[in-house]
Parts: structure tokens; C-alpha cells; sequence
């Protein structure tokens, strides 16, 4: 553990190495946006990460009642989002480019990082211009005349992953030609009026340096630094002469790349994080190192919370015809008109998530369906495996799946592993028990409100009925 975080801190680039790092994947795809556009369907596709009750509009009351998260830290059930982004063809057709998802960093920054606050519930923003094409050198942040503003359109940038070298970071997408993928990365507004969200984002402004410095005197309250890194494969999409990627909103140019928060944080575990850890320097980021975010982390954050059906019916991945929306691409420098489309009416998906108590969590000795008994986890390193019966494999599995097959060969327990897989056994020789916590087992890949154990890891279920029933002694 302590060469590994050694490790870590060589490689920080960052000088305050005082923050959260949280992976997420991808909750959403479509034309939602609940801080722009509330209830209607919005003007470009965006990616979401985070709660999956996510929808056109979400509040504070609909993130918090959502089963998980596709983010790392499940008392964590906000929403990120950013616009999707596509490579347009010749011809005008477009292909979404693949994208993981979004890596979300809360920062201690600025002056007065001490006395951060955590964001209030439901709190929102948006940082950046959907509209802008070209680099606004007249917006710049506040200055005391001690710590000197900067332009806000630095809040974008945009990393080109390339193994010829570092290439230097540019407010907008100077290159895309990076054989290892494209990181576009926004920085949100740190500084907060204590007013209600307002549409125009005026209740919230930059740090000074954006990253650091001080808040204008008219938003004097302190929040943790937000910054969302977002990877695009540019690398894997098959390009041709005439072809350029263009963001969602018919951006070519990256300067309109943008950025929404919704706060759905446990309250009390955003509170005690931000006390703890957001001002410690010690922990390089890491979430494990950071006790009240630790308890909800999941490593199988994107196989329990995968992506969700959209709730806008319309195609928006693969390869479509033209930019979802009516967005045609403009080039700039001018700004980008909005645009109305007459007859925009794709249908609503109204599919409600499973809610926040849906998974099904038994004790030892609890029983489903009257005649398998759970029996408890049991670690499986799988040298010699502790269940040695017959087994498969599916992409339906659930735990009746496995218990109906291990009860059919005659077997007495049925373990389940890795979301899909079924082993079955007689006894569970000389394994040892395995940690049965909610965040270290992974959903069933057929019924994603039970769990499936995880790798190295067995769910055991026994026969309570039957010829040969299984007992504490087996
Ligand atoms: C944008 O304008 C700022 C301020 O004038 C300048 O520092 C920066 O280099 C410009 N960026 C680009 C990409 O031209
Ligand atoms: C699970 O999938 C298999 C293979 O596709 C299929 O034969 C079986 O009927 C499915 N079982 C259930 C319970 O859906
Ligand atoms: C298994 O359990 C059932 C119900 O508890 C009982 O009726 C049956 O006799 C048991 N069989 C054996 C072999 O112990």
C-alpha cells in the first residue's frame, strides 16, 4: 500500500494534490438535459453519468430515489453530463464516437479551500457555451488586482493522448489525430451567491485562475472545484477525407464543449468528505483512502449500473443520418444561432428505475422461493475452485437460473460468480468466507436487483428441501 501510493504521487502532475478522483460510466444517452431544458426533450445528445434514475426532469428528490449509480461511490447519486460527440462522414451522416464515460474530480482550490462547503441538495450548473465557436477573449474572471483574472473560456480544454509525445493542452480541439484517444476536460464554477439556480448561471462564478485563486466578493461562498475529464475514442473511428468530429451541439470546434452538474449527494457523506478529505493532500485522490467515500465504493460501479434504455426514443448512436435535433454544424467564429426544429416530437420513454431499495439482499439462512436457503459468500481463488460440481455460464443468469441447474444434477449448493457464472457442489471444503458487502459482489447479469457474487467471489445458495439438503455441517 505505501509504495503504491508513493507511486501515485510521483506521477501527480497537479502542484495542490488535494482532492477526490471518481470513475463513472455511462448512465444515459440522449437529448436530456433537466438544468437547460426541464420536462422537454433537449436541443443535443448528451452522455450522462451517475443516477440512474436520471430523466428529462430530474430533481434532487428523483436522483436520490435511483437504484445506483454508475459512478464509483454509490451515496453519491448525482448526474454529470457533457454533449456526445461524433465523427461526421462526406456525406453528412455522423457515427457517435466511442466514449467510457467521465472521470469526476471534487478539488480543494482556491484561497479559501478551508472553508469549503459542501453543494447544497439539488444544487446545479452548467459550465461552458454550447454556442461559442471561437475563442472569447473578452469574458475573464474576477480579479483583486493581487490575484489576476483569466479568460473563462480557459474553463475548456482539451488533452490530444498521442505516443509521439506531450502535446501541449489548447482551450479547444486544435488536434485530433491522438492514436491514444482524446480527453476534452472542463472546470466548473467554485464560487456560489447562496441564491436558488438560476437558468442564466449567474448564481455561481469562477475562481479568479479558475482552478485557484479567490471568488468575486458577490460570490463569496467557497464549493469544492469540480472537473470532469471525458475520453473519446478518436482513434478507433475509421476516418475519410472530408470527415471531422463534431460535438452534439454541431460543434467542430471544441470551444462550445460543456459541462452540467445536479447534486445528488447523501448529504451527510458529502458533508463529512469535504470536512475530511477534500483539503488533504496526503491521499493522491484516491477514494479508498478517504473513510466516509470508501464505505459506498464499488469497483463494479459500471456492470451494476449499466446503461439504461433511453428515454428519448430516437436513434442517437451508431451511425444516423444527420446530428439528433436539428443541429447543423457551424464553424465559426461567430456564434452558433439556435436552432428550433418544427416537428422535434420523438415519443418518451417513461420506464421508472427500480428505486432505491430494489436489490435484494438476503442474510444467511434467508430463503427465496421457499426452497433454496442462502447460505453466505465463500471466496473462490479458483485453485482448486471450492465448487467442483457441474457449472455454466449465461447471459441471463439469476440465482433461480443456477439453483434450478445445480437442483437438476442432484447437487446440494449452487454458487454464483461474476455476474453470469453457476457452479455447483456438494460442500464448500476447506474455503474460507468471503466479504459479503453490498459494494464488493456484482448484480446478476439476468436480473439486476439480486446479486451474483463478483470475481473470486461466490454467492452460495443451498437445497432447504429436497433428497440431500444442505445444513450448517455440510
Ligand atoms: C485565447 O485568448 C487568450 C486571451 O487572449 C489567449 O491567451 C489564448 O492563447 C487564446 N487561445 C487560442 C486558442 O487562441
Ligand atoms: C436463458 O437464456 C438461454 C439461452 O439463451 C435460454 O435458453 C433460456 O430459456 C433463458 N432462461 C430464462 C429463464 O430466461
Ligand atoms: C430436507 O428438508 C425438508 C423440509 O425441511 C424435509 O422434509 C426433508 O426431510 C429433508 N431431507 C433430508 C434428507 O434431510
Amino acid at each position: 500500500m505505501a509504495s503504491l501510493r508513493a507511486l501515485l504521487t510521483t506521477s501527480m502532475a497537479l502542484p495542490a494534490a488535494a482532492f477526490w478522483r471518481m470513475s463513472c460510466g455511462i448512465i444515459q444517452t440522449g437529448r436530456l438535459d433537466p438544468n437547460i431544458s426541464p420536462g422537454a426533450v433537449s436541443a443535443h445528445v448528451h452522455k450522462v453519468s451517475g443516477a440512474s434514475n436520471f430523466g428529462l426532469s430530474s430533481t434532487y428528490d428523483d436522483l436520490i430515489a435511483s437504484r445506483c449509480t454508475s459512478c464509483e461511490i454509490q451515496d453519491d447519486k448525482s448526474a454529470y453530463w457533457t454533449p456526445q460527440m461524433y465523427y461526421q462522414r462526406a456525406d453528412g451522416s455522423v457515427e457517435e464516437v466511442p466514449n467510457g464515460g467521465t472521470v469526476v474530480y471534487y478539488l480543494g482550490r482556491g484561497e479559501n479551500r478551508e472553508n469549503i462547503e459542501p453543494f447544497p441538495p439539488g444544487f446545479r450548473m452548467v459550465s461552458g457555451d454550447p454556442f461559442l465557436r471561437s475563442n472569447d477573449t473578452a469574458s475573464v474572471t474576477y480579479s483583486d488586482g493581487k490575484f489576476l483574472s483569466r479568460p473563462v473560456s480557459d474553463r475548456v480544454s482539451f488533452a490530444c493522448l498521442d505516443s509521439s509525445g506531450h502535446i501541449p493542452e489548447v482551450n479547444y480541439m486544435a488536434r485530433t489525430e491522438c492514436d491514444q484517444g482524446l480527453r476534452a476536460q472542463i472546470q466548473f464554477q467554485s464560487c456560489w451567491d447562496g441564491r436558488d439556480y438560476q437558468l442564466d448561471q449567474s448564481h455561481v462564478a469562477y475562481l479568479s485562475g479558475i482552478d485557484n485563486g479567490v471568488c468575486p466578493p458577490t460570490h463569496p461562498r467557497q464549493l469544492p472545484h469540480l472537473f470532469f475529464e471525458v475520453y473519446y475514442g478518436v482513434a478507433d473511428v475509421e476516418k475519410e477525407p472530408g470527415g471531422r468530429f463534431v460535438f452534439a451541439q454541431g460543434d467542430p470546434t471544441g470551444f462550445g464543449f460543456h459541462g452540467d452538474f445536479m447534486n445528488g449527494w447523501d448529504p451527510d457523506v458529502l458533508k463529512e468528505a469535504v470536512d475530511l478529505c477534500i483539503n488533504d493532500d496526503s491521499f493522491n485522490g484516491q477514494i479508498s483512502y478517504c473513510p466516509p467515500l470508501a464505505k459506498s465504493q464499488t469497483p463494479f460501479y459500471a456492470t451494476n449500473c449499466p446503461e439504461r434504455q433511453p428515454i428519448v426514443n430516437e436513434q442517437v448512436k451508431g451511425t444516423v443520418e444527420c446530428i439528433p435535433g436539428c443541429n447543423v454544424v457551424s464553424d465559426g467564429p461567430a456564434r452558433a444561432a439556435r436552432l428550433f426544429c418544427p416537428d422535434d416530437t420523438p415519443s418518451i420513454n417513461r420506464a421508472a428505475d427500480e428505486g432505491p431499495l430494489a436489490m435484494f439482499e438476503p442474510a444467511p439462512g434467508d430463503k427465496l422461493g421457499g426452497s433454496s436457503v442462502f447460505v453466505g459468500c465463500v471466496a473462490d481463488n479458483g485453485n482448486p475452485r471450492p465448487l467442483t460440481g457441474a457449472s455454466f455460464t449465461a447471459d441471463n443468469m439469476t440465482i433461480e437460473i443456477c439453483v434450478a441447474f445445480c437442483e437438476d444434477k442432484g447437487y446440494a449448493l449452487a454458487g454464483l460468480e461474476y455476474s453470469r457464472e453457476c457452479y455447483c457442489g456438494d460442500s464448500i471444503g476447506s474455503a474460507t468466507a468471503g466479504d459479503c458487502s453490498t459494494t464488493s459482489k456484482m448484480i446478476c447479469a439476468g436480473d439486476n436487483t439480486q446479486w451474483c457474487g463478483a470475481p473470486s467471489l461466490l454467492t452460495v445458495w443451498g437445497r432447504a428441501v429436497g433428497k440431500r439438503n444442505y445444513t450448517e455441517e455440510q
